[in-house]
């Protein structure tokens, strides 16, 4: 992949294709090769640019905590070294998270929005307190038990378990540590909902047990003019489980 050297890391990424440009960004705690599949069926339509969020994948590990809105600055900034003033953001997951976080702070430089098995809801106290454990248990004993944790609950078919686990057991502690704290304390987007000018897409599997597909309903209920896809027996990556209704479905953004 190519890096791009920002001050304090090194942001690795893939950029493909042409047409209006386009960003996907991964959920936790995975990397940019979810997107593969995906990738390939939208480089006739799109100009693609497909980073590895700070701290995983190829981009450099940070030690020091991070919040969404950072994430979000990443690519605000990757967006200026294209010099890219305006891309649709198409979020899987916490990459969803991640998208909101952009167009809360950058709504003038969004075409359109994707949330991909995402929600616009913030944690409530439990699982909040659930995530600072889990980032402990990580900083204490390695990220083993986060990934045995989240294997099932990514999707139910047995391959592509262990094609996430794969890609899972890659990534760092400290980008693990970093993501489940930006996690627990990002905003709650809903009331933001009513202030997007802008195409939304909103594609969840029913069978997602990491999201239930209750809170992808509920987006669609309060921006009733979004492009809406549930995908029946797709659990919680259908980039990887229905790589082409996914891309069909994204390609609205165009
Ligand atoms: C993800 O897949 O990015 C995370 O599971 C999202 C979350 O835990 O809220």
């Amino acid at each position: 992949m190519e890096k791009i050297r920002f001050i304090l890391f090194n942001l690795a990424y893939t950029h493909r294709g042409k047409g209006t440009p386009l960003v996907l960004l991964h959920g936790f705690p995975l990397d940019s090769s979810i997107w593969n599949e995906v990738a390939s069926l939208l480089e006739d339509s799109f100009e693609l640019i497909i980073p590895d969020l700070r701290g995983f994948g190829e981009s450099s590990t940070m030690e020091y905590p991070t919040t969404m809105d950072d994430y979000a600055s990443d690519i605000a900034d990757m967006l200026d070294y294209f010099r890219i003033q305006k891309a649709a953001i198409a979020g899987h997951s916490m990459g969803g998270y991640v998208a909101l976080a952009f167009a809360r702070l950058y709504p003038e430089r969004v075409s359109g929005l994707a949330l991909v098995s995402s929600q616009v809801l913030a944690d409530p106290p439990d699982p909040k307190e659930g995530r600072y454990k889990s980032a402990a248990d990580v900083a204490e004993k390695g990220i083993g038990g986060v990934v045995e944790t989240m294997t099932p609950k990514f999707t139910s078919d047995p391959r592509l378990q262990a094609v996430a686990r794969e890609i899972m057991e890659k990534q760092q502690p400290a980008a693990y540590i970093g993501a489940l704290k930006a996690m627990a304390e990002r905003l709650d987007f809903t009331s933001l909902l009513s202030s997007f000018f802008f195409p939304i897409v909103i594609i969840h599997g029913d069978a997602d047990a990491l999201i239930p597909v209750e809170r992808a309903r509920e987006i669609k209920a309060a921006v009733p003019n979004s492009y809406y896809v549930e995908l029946k027996g797709v659990g919680h990556v259908p980039m990887l489980e229905a790589a082409k209704e996914t891309a069909e479905a994204l390609k609205h953004l165009s």
